[in-house]
């Protein structure tokens, strides 16, 4: 049977660029995908021979999105090098910036970056406000927009003035939109109130964090925004903010989940963008002592009532596909995708095709990320988010498997939002719990000059888009050697000589492109993983092994 192969670059513009090449036989079935980080970084090479104490700065710089969580998990990993264990409030102040950023990415990545692979902006415009507002009432009693006719006024004014901006470029039209036009104009009003709730949740991250997206106040040994912390004002502001945000992700972002789960049943019973079933979480931020937001722990092939503990030992990194050569010590940096007349080569078989490394965990493809938290932390029964799974899946007849999809991965997200929420609440009451009992401390005191001079430390936390994974190894007090494994890392993961597909490229098999000049199929899986390529590609091994050498080979 004839094959075709469809190449799609960029996936993603804004965080990184990820190119996937599909291999479709006759019928338009994806039967062999190929998903490639293209853009090299190195930012460990950086952290090389720097001050311990810096590494957060410098690691928060991996990514324009990540960056806290880049910078908490440097900072983590150094405490950890040097066994600083840090006050128990310098760790809520740094949950509640890591908690505000978990929401803004959440919104952000649906509206902006992912919804318009299912919202078709031009059949918006041919919907009835009034019918409208009836419709948004199905998905929540009392819905978040209301004045649609001001909607339809404003995109109506970009499509007259020729300058569509984000909403240019679409496959609009294409059979895959099956939202009806008032359903399209309901997400499309959210789409322009989360530009809003973008802004705000902003300054929420600003109050402790010192700006962003750079945050400034974490430090090796605590947090340094005391005054903050003990100002009422500041943290009036902050819950102020959190509340005004779960009004959108209670009556604007879950609903517009739900709404999606219902429309879109059939792809989700038909497992449309499941990966292979094995999911990686390792836990996180502890409230009280029974309770963790997160539980750790892996599911294999889908088997929710046979979870292990995460055991950080299992994790591996390789490089046989990736554009590197040489062995662990030696790591050359060779790119092979060019041709001799300078076009780009497409991805064959036994080729190396992407910067991004290969992690396994007991040497299998993991996804990681919400869908991977919520499967894992509900089926060990966490008291936290129970109800609120329970309640998704009640209000849109679905069943815990069904999570594992396209279609379901934002139905994860978006529960997750919800829940945080909750747990931000929490988390702001015992800080002022602490502050009454005069337990203000959030630094811990150390002497630098007395601390071991040789030594290693790693951190695992569960940020945004999944699991994250920072190395160190210090020499003479100074950095010898980093390395990074982000969450994109674990599903946009390259084939290894195992010849295991990652979770990107297994969600990509057996999916039916309709029409191959307008493959919106496969935008609409890759997508709902959230890619952010800028945070998955680097250099050093994940055992932290010296790797000394980089030749970077010119054309
Ligand atoms: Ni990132």
């Amino acid at each position: 049977m004839s094959t075709k192969k469809i190449v799609i670059d960029p996936i993603t513009r804004i965080e990184g660029h990820l190119r996937a090449e599909v291999i479709v036989d006759a019928h338009g079935v994806v039967q062999e995908a190929f998903v490639s980080g293209q853009l090299f970084r190195g930012i460990e090479i950086i952290l090389k021979n720097r001050d311990p104490r810096d590494a957060g700065l410098l690691a928060g710089r991996i990514c324009g999105v990540c960056t806290n969580s880049h910078f908490r998990g440097a900072i983590s990993c150094v405490e950890d090098a040097y066994s600083l264990e840090i006050p128990k409030n310098a760790e809520i102040i740094r949950d509640l910036i890591a908690m505000a950023l978990f929401i803004q990415d959440h919104v952000v990545h649906f509206y902006h970056l992912h919804s318009l692979d299912f919202v078709d902006v031009t059949s918006a415009l041919l919907a009835s406000a009034k019918l409208t507002a009836q419709e948004a009432q199905k998905y929540h009693n009392n819905p978040y927009s209301s004045d649609y006719e001001a909607v339809l006024t404003k995109v109506g004014n970009f499509v007259k003035a020729g300058k569509l901006g984000p909403f240019s470029n679409g496959y609009w039209g294409h059979s895959d939109y099956k939202l009806t036009p008032e359903q399209n104009l309901i997400l499309i009003s959210h789409y322009l109130e989360a530009l809003k709730f973008q802004t705000n949740i902003s300054k929420a991250i600003a109050i402790f964090g010192g700006k962003t997206p750079h945050p400034q106040t974490l430090v090796v040994g605590g947090v340094t925004s005391v005054a903050d912390m003990l100002n009422p004002q500041r943290l009036n502001d902050y819950i102020f903010i959190i509340k005004e945000a779960k009004e959108f992700i209670d009556r604007a972002y879950l609903p517009d989940a739900k709404l999606l789960a219902l429309v879109y049943r059939d792809e989700i019973k038909g497992g449309i963008g499941r990966a292979n079933g094995n999911f990686l979480c390792v836990g996180g931020y502890e409230f009280e002592a029974e309770q963790r937001l997160f539980c750790n722990g892996i599911i294999y092939n889908h088997d929710f009532s046979n979870i292990t503990e995460f055991d950080a030992s299992k994790v591996t990194e390789e490089i046989d596909r990736t554009w590197f050569s040489g062995d662990a010590k030696e790591n050359e940096i060779c790119y092979t995708d060019l041709n001799e007349d300078r076009t780009l080569k497409t991805a064959k078989n036994d080729d190396k095709y992407s910067w991004i490394k290969a992690p396994r965990y007991d040497g299998k493809t993991m996804e990681s990320g919400p869908l991977a938290r919520v499967l894992v932390s509900y089926s060990k029964g966490n008291k936290l988010i129970k109800s609120f799974v329970d309640e998704f899946l009640h209000d849109t007849d679905l069943e815990l498997l069904d999570l594992s999809s396209t279609v379901g991965r934002n139905g994860a997200r978006a529960i997750e939002s919800a829940y945080i929420c909750e747990y931000i609440f929490k988390l702001v009451s015992r800080l002022i719990q602490n502050i009454k009992y005069y337990d203000t401390d959030t630094w811990v005191k150390y002497d630098f000059e007395k601390l071991q001079k040789e030594t290693k430390g790693r951190s695992f936390l569960e940020v945004p888009r999944g699991v994250l994974s920072h190395f160190v190894s210090i020499k003479d007090a100074k950095i010898e050697n980093y390395s990074v494994i982000a969450p994109t890392t674990w599903n946009a993961t390259p084939k290894n000589f195992d010849g295991l597909r990652g979770a990107y490229e297994e969600a990509l098999i057996g999916l039916k492109i309709k029409d191959t000049s307008k493959p919106l199929e496969v935008l609409k899986v890759l997508h709902s993983f959230d890619p952010c390529l800028a945070c998955a590609v680097h250099v050093i091994d994940a055992d932290g092994k010296e790797l000394s050498h980089y030749k970077i080979k010119t054309f």
